[in-house]
């Protein structure tokens, strides 16, 4: 089964940015619903076990919309959840030059960032990319996911869903994600994902499914095969 992953950092540790309640809501009820749903989707479609990259790819192959909704919702939030950091330092290194090269700086970044996520129209995730190009801004709806697309290795997302952000800054989505991206971003992160983009290292991948732990007892069902 799929776990819901750890936060990285305390519930607080992110205040003023994203408030405690925001994020006990937001892992601990959201994330956790579609995790839940996974599993339950998952198993039913004969996908349970298989890393969750492999569900969300093959529920997409297969027109498994609600499946597909819930695995991309999973993965997308535990993602989110290693782009942001109590302990902001801003981007350094090969990852400063990529920003220079796509955007002018990372004022350039910001404004094309921030405009992205304010377009959205209505729920979904404000990604940077690593094409083949160079690095590039764009979205995707709902629980899709860059995974499944050719886009480019996923670096950096925003999550621009209202329950991401209305109970610290109400319809003031655009408030959010500029100071989301000043002051909690991750860039450490960001820059293990370009490397990983670039060859070297592994690109993040959600935990991998726990087996079921064994019930016991007479009548118990037996393991699925795996
Ligand atoms: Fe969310």
């Amino acid at each position: 089964m799929y776990v819901l992953p750890e936060l990285p950092y305390a519930h607080d540790a992110l205040e003023p940015v994203v408030s405690a309640e925001t994020l006990r809501t937001h892992h601990g009820k959201h994330h956790k619903a579609y995790v839940d749903k996974t599993n339950e989707l998952s198993a039913k479609a004969g996908l349970a076990g298989r890393p969750l990259e492999e569900v969300v790819r093959e529920a997409r192959r297969t027109g498994d919309q609600k499946l597909f909704n819930n695995s991309g919702q999973a993965w997308n939030h535990a993602f989110f959840w290693e782009c942001m950091t109590p302990d902001y330092q801003p981007p350094s290194g090969e990852l400063a030059q990529a920003i220079d090269r796509a955007f002018g700086g990372l004022a350039g970044l910001k404004e094309a960032f921030v405009t992205e996520g304010v377009n959205h129209f209505a729920s979904g995730w404000a990604w940077l990319l690593a094409g083949a190009d160079g690095l590039k801004v764009t979205s995707y709806h709902d629980g899709d996911s860059p995974i499944v697309h050719e886009d480019g290795v996923p670096l950096l997302v925003c999550d621009v869903w209202e329950h991401a952000y209305y109970l610290d800054y109400k319809n003031d989505r655009k408030g959010f994600i500029e100071r989301w991206f000043d002051q909690a971003v991750n860039w450490a992160f960001v820059e293990a994902q370009l490397t990983a983009a670039n060859g070297q290292g592994q690109p993040f991948r959600y935990p991998a499914p726990e087996r079921d732990a064994p019930s016991g007892g007479a009548g118990a069902a037996p393991s699925a095969p795996r």
